[in-house]
């Protein structure tokens, strides 16, 4: 497999020492100030890794799309250019996978989510909401999992029906689901959906040790989409992998 990296922070460089370690060539990894990338060397790219920032993705992907490269994205915060990217897929017949959190605990972790939303579903004693905390270089806030947890329970907990992501000055509607951020030094990131009635609690909570179980998930997603065409998230490569399961 030969793999461009772009971004070349803290998940770029993890991502190339965990390709490097599996027998993978990373031929190319672009930073801010890296000259252009020529055609050759475009061609012999396998699949194309995005970890940078949201402002540029469009501009940074379109070549690597125009060359009909498969596409993994790994940034978050650039929900409203979806469009932009879906027409990039179509246009090019490309293969793109996008995830807010390409590690395997933490998908595993939104398909427990679905199922503690349907099961409260059931019980309106109980109210939810979300709270994320980041180290204090992070970009982006509420972060893109906090928002995905959000929007698997807006999907199975009927009773709530939109995302409250800024703090709140007033008294918060019962149909409002509250997600909070905290950004302070070096977590790598911490998850919490909480299910609270008079009575107790109950947590569900996903803490992240370090960025190998993102990068990891990123390797798989990258040999997953190799041979695919479209628009898919982790979520569509997890059911193959249930699917092949129940095989
Ligand atoms: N999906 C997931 O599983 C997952 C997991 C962790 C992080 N993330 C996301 O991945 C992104 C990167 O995270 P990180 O922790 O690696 O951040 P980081 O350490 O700040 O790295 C980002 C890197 O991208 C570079 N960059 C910015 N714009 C670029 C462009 N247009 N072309 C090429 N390089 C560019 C930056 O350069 P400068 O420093 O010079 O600006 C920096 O080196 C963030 O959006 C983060 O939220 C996703």
């Amino acid at each position: 497999m030969r793999l461009a990296i772009v971004g070349y922070g803290k998940m770029g460089k993890e991502i190339e020492r965990l390709a490097i370690e599996r027998g993978w060539n990373v031929d190319i990894h672009i930073d801010i100030d890296t000259p252009p990338v020529t055609k050759a060397q475009r061609e012999n790219i396998d699949v194309v890794i995005h970890f940078a920032t949201a402002k540029n993705i469009i501009n940074d992907l379109t070549p690597w799309a125009e060359a009909h490269k498969p596409i993994v994205v790994g940034t978050t915060g650039w929900q409203e250019q979806l469009q932009s990217i879906k027409t990039l897929v179509t246009k090019n017949q490309i293969g793109l996978i996008y995830a807010s959190n390409f590690s395997l605990g933490v998908n595993i972790f939104f398909h427990l989510i679905k199922t503690a939303s349907q099961m409260m579903d059931k019980f309106e004693d109980y109210d939810a909401f979300i709270q994320e905390i980041h180290h204090k270089n992070k970009i982006d806030s509420p972060s893109g999992t906090a928002l995905t947890m959000g929007q698997i329970i807006l999907e199975n907990l009927r009773r709530k029906k939109e995302l409250l992501n800024e703090t709140s000055h007033n008294k918060i509607r019962p149909e409002q689901l509250h997600i909070s951020s905290t950004r302070s030094g070096t977590v790598v990131g911490t998850h919490t959906l909480a299910f609270d009635s008079a009575a107790d609690s109950i947590e569900l909570k996903h803490t992240a040790k370090d960025r190998s179980g993102f990068a990891l998930g990123t390797l798989f997603a990258a040999e997953w989409i190799r041979d695919k065409k479209g628009l898919f998230t982790m979520d569509d490569a997890f059911q193959d992998i249930f699917n092949q399961g129940n095989r």
